[in-house]
């Protein structure tokens, strides 16, 4: 893909199954990849990819203004931002306060504090691409899914505001919607477990679930100069999930 190489990635929840994925392929395209994650002892993960780790709480403002200030002395300025971090709170009608303050201040809020500092960076070189994470659940709904759903859907309308905010910059802001993905390995299924994963697999019109690769490809495509007139879109990595 063209003019990856050498620009500056940060990719949060980096140490995840499909953060993981997007960090390794970034690197591979000859970006300098910063990881934001929660473990402590993830640094060897990280530069078992080539890619830098810096323990971030995307929910804590010091935390990540601190980290966003040294990936800028270490490496350089932004230019590519992917918010991939989020936990996953599935509630119905009858979610508590707490389980929606647990699930926004990652989701929605913790987003948005990493972006806040990343276009800090961006805004002054009047360059960069944002990618976020939203998914087919930000489509559709889902059985008791209403609290995991709804962050979905509010990230694809904080990328519609942002892609306008931000479009004067030369700022892209995208949304990547993945469907189902392996992102671990199924392991020896009993009849019922597989019967649920072929009903999943069948929902998509290529009949099975994605692979992270499919989904960082993706992303590397919305980093790149080969999308450069892409803003404010969802792009689908379903299977087809969402045609039917
Ligand atoms: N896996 C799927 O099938 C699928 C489908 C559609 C969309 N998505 C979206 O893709 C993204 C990644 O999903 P995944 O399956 O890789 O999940 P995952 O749980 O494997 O990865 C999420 C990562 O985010 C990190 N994280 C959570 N809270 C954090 C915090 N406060 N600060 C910093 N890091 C934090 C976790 O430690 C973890 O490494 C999510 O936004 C999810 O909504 C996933």
């Amino acid at each position: 893909m063209r003019g990856l190489k050498g620009k500056i990635a940060i990719v949060t929840g980096g140490l995840g199954g499909l953060g993981y994925a997007t960090a390794r392929r970034l690197a591979e395209e000859g970006c300098k990849v910063a990881i934001f994650d929660l473990p402590r002892d993830g640094r060897d993960m990280a530069a078992a990819i080539g890619c830098a780790y810096y323990r971030v709480d995307i929910r804590s403002p010091g935390q990540v203004k601190r980290a966003c200030g040294a990936v800028k002395s270490r490496l350089g300025p932004v230019d590519v931002l992917v918010n991939c971090a989020a936990i996953f709170v599935c509630k119905s009608y009858d979610a508590t306060p707490q389980d929606w303050h647990k699930i926004l201040e990652v989701n929605v809020i913790g987003t948005s504090l990493v972006t806040k500092y990343a276009v800090g960076q961006m805004k002054p070189r009047r360059r960069g691409s944002i990618i976020n994470f939203s998914s087919i659940s930000g489509f559709v709904g889902q059985p008791e899914f209403a609290t995991y759903n709804s962050t979905k859907f509010a990230i694809r309308g904080l990328t519609k505001c942002w892609a306008q905010d931000l479009g004067p910059y030369n700022i892209r802001v995208n949304c990547i919607c993945p469907a189902y993905i392996q992102t671990r390995p199924a392991g020896k299924l009993s009849k019922k477990r597989l019967e649920d994963l072929r009903r999943i697999e069948a929902r998509h019109l290529l009949n099975r679930k994605g692979r992270p690769e499919e989904v960082a490809g993706a992303v590397a495509f919305l980093a790149s100069e080969d999308s450069t007139f892409i803003t404010g879109s969802d792009l689908l990595v379903d299977g087809g999930y969402l045609a039917k």
